[in-house]
């Protein structure tokens, strides 16, 4: 069976000091832990990377980024390839997120470019996708994320190098979760729409995941972790949230 990946999303939040001690309080608690059977993660702003990276040394907390651009290198002012992710000590990469889909315009094409360049430099893609509430509400669920799964993975994506992450839009943020049915609903049917290529690929879901709804959710049987953005932010949430994996499988 697949690890687990429990990972936080930081997103646009914590100055130089919060997150080092952040990182370092994680740190802490996985040493304290032993070999986990299961894999920690935190995705910086990307002008942490180095501070939390120096603070994460030696745990078994990995460190991802939040988006990478396509090319390798060259003219694109502001952005940061995939092989520097790699360079400044990252595993994973988050792709996709519907903040950048809704706040950059991303399509399901670009999406998929910045997954091949995650590839490309050796990373984890977590390929992100997820309805909106008018699509939710009409419907839609099912086909949408199917499109937004068949048009943002590359060719050759796998278990070893891709992660998708189910985060309905509607509930990042906002404190509402799906129900537990629609979380099995929807990760049965991406799981489905995977096949055999995508056999072992870890589903995470993603959307107010919080200590008190953590072990319910990471109990269902096709999810493989989740995507945390503000409970990430607090260790103890965070650990808590690691934690529930433990009660899941009780
Ligand atoms: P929240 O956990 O703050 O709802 O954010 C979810 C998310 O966007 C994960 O990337």
């Amino acid at each position: 069976m697949a690890r687990k990946l429990i990972a936080g999303n930081w997103k646009m939040n914590e100055p130089r000091h919060g997150a080092a001690a952040l990182a370092g309080a994680l740190a802490e608690r996985a040493r304290a832990a032993g070999p986990l059977g299961w894999d920690p993660l935190v995705c910086p702003p990307a002008t942490l990377l180095g501070a939390v990276g120096a603070a994460l040394q030696g745990s078994a907390v990995a460190l991802g980024g939040q988006d990478c651009h396509p090319a390798q290198s060259g003219a694109h002012t502001g952005d940061v390839s995939a092989e520097m992710l790699a360079d400044a000590g990252c595993r994973y990469v988050i792709v996709g997120h519907s903040e950048r889909r809704a706040n950059h315009g991303e399509s399901d094409a670009q999406v998929r470019a910045k997954a091949a360049a995650a590839r490309r430099a050796g990373l984890i893609a977590i390929v992100c996708l997820g309805e909106s509430e008018a699509e939710r509400d009409s419907g839609e669920t099912l086909a949408v994320v199917e499109r937004q799964l068949a048009g943002s993975l590359p060719p050759g994506a796998d278990a070893a190098n891709t992660v998708v992450a189910y985060a309905p839009i509607w509930a990042i943020g906002t404190g509402r979760t799906p129900t537990i049915q629609q979380v099995a609903e929807v990760h049965a049917h991406l799981r489905r729409r995977l096949g055999a290529a995508g056999e072992g690929t870890r589903l995470l879901y993603g959307g107010s995941v919080k200590p008190s709804n953590a072990a319910e959710i990471l109990a269902l049987d096709n999810v493989d972790g989740a995507l945390v953005g503000g409970a990430s932010l607090d260790p103890d949430d965070f650990w808590a949230i690691c934690r529930s994996l433990f009660q899941s499988s009780l």
